[in-house]
């Protein structure tokens, strides 16, 4: 319409002008995805933010994954959509409480999602994403005493395959802990030949049912090397955009959530606040900014690099 600009061609003609380049996370809407130079998990997206030669890193993802592009990046600017694009688990884990908690705990190795904020992985000695997880911890003395935050499912799920205990924080993600076990095996039951797959943020009832668990970047792998025609994914609904492309011809069915769910549909209210036009907008004014005060991200900075040493 009249008086409209074109946000595509805008923010491609920005990006150019400004040397920028625009990262998303596979939970992004899809023009947003289909817009971005790179798009992965949290884990390829840190490892892109750790490569890119540009002068400004725009992030379309939440608030942690912006801050760890920063903490990686302290001469880039590092912007995103929303500044208040944040994640329940990385609330989960108030930085008072948890050094309390490591600090009550000295004898313990610290490891955290990367799902948390910058003071709370000053605290941490080693960050880790779905993707590593399980080799991470694998790849520590058996006799180690882990502790291991936010995501008490993801902490629930290593335990039982690796066999070890750790000391969990009780965090979860509200959109994995919405999916309702009682309608994914009543859906299965209306498509018994799908397969069904989990991310393993996901509750224990919901991983045994699963076929497959794995990070946002395992699921998409998955459906493309496995060679069954239909699957019900649960994680959030955004990755179903790129699995589609990638498997154009075999069904791909979201996992039904609780009503209570803000949405109940599997989406993740803080990945969707991300607009095109809030992208143009940050681009634009180069607003709003990351910053992390240096201390801290000198502190946090180490438990980063462990991650891409052990990955
Ligand atoms: P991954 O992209 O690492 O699978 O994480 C999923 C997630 O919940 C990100 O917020
Ligand atoms: Fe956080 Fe869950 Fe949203 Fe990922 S999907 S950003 S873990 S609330």
């Amino acid at each position: 319409p009249v008086g409209e600009i074109d946000l595509k061609a805008e923010i491609t003609r920005l990006k150019k002008e400004k040397n920028a380049v625009f990262l998303a996370h596979y939970y992004q809407i899809p023009e947003i995805q289909d817009l971005a130079d790179f798009v992965g998990d949290s884990l390829a997206l840190s490892q892109k933010a750790a490569e890119v030669d540009a002068d400004i890193i725009l992030f379309a993802g939440v608030h942690f994954m912006a801050e760890t592009a920063k903490i990686i990046n302290p001469n880039k600017k590092v912007i995103l959509p929303d500044f208040k694009a944040g994640c329940s688990l990385a609330e989960s884990a108030p930085a008072d409480k948890f050094k309390e908690f490591v600090e009550a705990h000295p004898d313990h190795t610290v490891i955290t999602y990367i799902n948390s904020s910058a003071e709370v992985k000053a605290y941490t000695d080693i960050t880790v994403t779905s993707t590593n997880a399980l080799k991470i911890v694998n790849s520590l003395p058996k006799d180690e005493k882990i502790i291991f935050a936010p995501d008490k499912n993801l902490g629930k799920y290593i335990m039982k395959e690796t066999g070890r205990d750790m000391l969990l924080w009780d965090g979860a993600c509200v959109v994995h802990e919405a999916f309702a076990v009682d309608k994914l095996i009543e859906l299965h039951k209306q498509h018994p030949k799908a397969k069904i797959i989990a991310h393993p943020e996901s509750e224990m009832p919901v991983l045994k049912t699963a076929s497959y668990i794995g990070s946002t970047a395992g699921l998409l792998k998955y459906v493309q090397e496995d060679d069954n025609e239909e699957y019900i994914v649960a994680t959030e609904a955004g990755i179903l955009h790129k699995m589609q492309q990638a498997v154009p011809h075999k069904t791909l069915i979201p996992a039904p959530a609780n009503e209570d769910n803000t949405c109940a549909c599997s989406e993740c209210h803080f990945m969707k606040m991300n607009t095109l036009q809030k992208v143009y907008n940050c681009l634009k004014y180069e607003y709003p900014a990351v910053e992390v005060p240096e201390d801290i991200r000198l502190k946090a900075i180490g438990s980063i690099q462990r991650m891409f040493e052990l990955s």
